[in-house]
């Protein structure tokens, strides 16, 4: 596995609230510039790992590090986009970009990063709105501009927690194309986690995907995602491999419930 400055290394990581053990032995990696999914049932720590990772909370045991550097607290490096993304509600959207292009180029002027702000949301198809606050917009067009203000910060590492989950199907579609196209068009590309529950989702996205099981959280396997990019639904959902593995992913997630209810 790659060491690059932006690659990720979780290790032997435990985490509990009170006495409950919430994760357990985490071992997870993650290459620069990859894309990898964490993909598992509700209630299976993805959350609080991806909350780790952000250094929003703190490991039981265990050691987590970015570029080979030990994590400490949240910090500009790592952007963070939840399911319901709180964009400041009394800032208009533009300037809810505006601040985070702040952050990542304090010299700038305001005017200058008005003007950035305007290019960023244009990326997102939120070129129109930028003089409009978050609750005139619908929610998949909240969404997008919290993208756009995540994409701002210019961080190497993006971290993302069920960011479609929220949308109708259509809106889902377009964020997840709109995310996989931002993620190529960038170099270097970004190093992105995301946290899904959905398998069609992961297998879209993703260039691995972590399968999480629950009681304790912990990782039960990895798969490589093979399917050439760009990747197009309607070709990969025709694809017999994509198929199988879809197949083999549930599988895994089904046996896991199993064994836990088995020996509950
Ligand atoms: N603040 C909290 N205090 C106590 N338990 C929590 C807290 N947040 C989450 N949990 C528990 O931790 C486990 C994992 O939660 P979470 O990371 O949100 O899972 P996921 O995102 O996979 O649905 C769940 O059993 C949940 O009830
Ligand atoms: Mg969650």
């Amino acid at each position: 596995m790659s060491q690059g400055r932006h690659s990720l290394l979780v290790e032997s990581l435990d985490f509990a609230y009170g006495g409950s053990a919430i994760l357990q032995g985490i071992d997870l990696a993650v290459a620069e510039g990859e894309f990898l999914a964490l993909l598992g049932p509700s209630g299976s720590g993805k959350s609080t790992l991806l909350r780790l990772i952000a250094g929003l909370e703190q490991p039981l045991a265990g050691r987590l590090a970015a570029g080979g550097k030990p994590l400490a607290g949240p910090g500009p490096d790592r952007a963070v986009v939840f399911q319901h993304y709180a964009l400041f509600p009394w800032m208009t959207v533009g300037d809810n970009v505006a601040e985070a292009i702040a952050k990542a180029h304090p010299t700038l002027s305001r005017k200058e990063r008005r003007t950035l702000a305007r290019e960023h949301l244009a990326r997102v198809g939120l070129g129109e709105v930028a003089g409009q606050h978050p609750f005139e917009l619908s929610g998949g067009m909240q969404q997008r501009a919290a993208i756009a203000r995540a994409l701002a910060l210019e961080s190497p590492f993006l971290l993302m927690d069920e960011p479609f989950g929220a949308l109708d199907p259509v809106n889902r579609a377009r964020l997840q194309d709109l995310l996989v196209d931002v993620w190529q068009g960038s170099t270097p590309r970004r190093t992105v986690v995301f946290v899904t529950h959905d398998v069609d989702e992961a297998l879209l996205l993703a260039d691995r995907v972590a399968v999480m099981g629950a009681n304790p959280g912990r990782i039960i396997r990895e798969y490589a995602v093979p399917f050439e990019r760009p990747r197009k639904r309607t070709a990969l959902f025709k694809d017999g491999a994509f198929h199988q593995l879809r197949e083999e992913i549930a599988e895994a997630l089904d046996a896991d419930t199993l064994a836990h209810l088995e020996a509950a």
